[in-house]
């Protein structure tokens, strides 16, 4: 296992001690979430009474695979925590998600969770929100060439994003704009004004629903509470 991946499941490991029997729990999506399921799949084996909230197909298919049972996604679920990892976090725990593409589903998810925990390594960790990272926003295919310019008038390059020569879906049958951003100033303001436009579902910015973050580093997993 890489230095960054013993980091990713010490967060992982740490996250899951969250769990009590009875929860209702969002699964993540991404490399860390999957550790975070492989761990919580070995305490629902060793009895652990849960639900689990898939984020996406691939989180699905590997809970089941780890005998966690699912909830149907149609339910109308109170989650009570929610775990899942982060492309960025910045001083305030405000995040970017979607590297991974699956950003809807994780904020509906993260949303409705009472509690949501954050799993990073500390190479996760911003002051400010921005470049290198670029903010994942997901468009309805129609007319996103002209969303395109519109999210752009905000700030930014908005780039399609493609996989092996082709563009990317989203499980909602969407594509996604990667905005490349210097420094998110106002990721609370931006949040609202990427939503607004028309053709916009949803955006990678997760701002003031971190309850508690916890961090790989390598003097062990750092934990940080929301201030509210
Ligand atoms: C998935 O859409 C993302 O939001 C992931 O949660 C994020 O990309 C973190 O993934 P890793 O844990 O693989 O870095």
């Amino acid at each position: 296992m890489s230095d960054l991946a013993a980091l990713k499941q010490a967060a992982a490991e740490k996250a899951v001690q969250y769990v009590r029997g009875g929860m209702v729990v969002g699964l993540g999506t991404g490399s860390t979430a999957k550790l975070m399921i492989l761990a919580l799949g070995e305490r629902v084996r060793a009895g652990l009474s849960i639900r689990g909230v898939p984020t996406s197909l691939e989180t699905a298919k590997l809970a089941r695979n780890n005998g966690i049972p699912l909830l149907e996604t149609e339910d109308a679920w109170t989650i009570d925590l929610a775990i899942d990892g982060a492309d960025q976090v910045d001083a305030q725990l405000n995040l970017i998600k979607g590297g991974g593409g699956a950003l809807l589903r994780e904020k509906i998810v993260a949303v409705a969770a009472r509690q949501f925990i954050v799993i990073v390594d500390h190479t996760k960790r911003a002051s400010v929100l921005g470049h290198p990272v670029p903010l994942p926003v997901e468009v309805v295919p129609f007319g996103w060439r002209s969303t395109a310019r519109r999210v752009e008038e905000l700030g930014g390059k908005a780039v399609l994003r493609e996989r092996g020569g082709h563009v990317f879906k989203t499980e909602g049958g969407h594509y996604l704009l990667d905005l490349h951003v210097d420094r998110i100033e106002d990721p609370a303001g931006l949040e609202v004004l990427l939503n607004r436009i028309p053709g916009v579902v949803e955006n990678g910015l997760f701002v003031g629903r971190t309850t508690v973050l916890l961090v790989g580093t390598p003097q062990g997993v750092q934990v940080e509470t929301a201030v509210r």
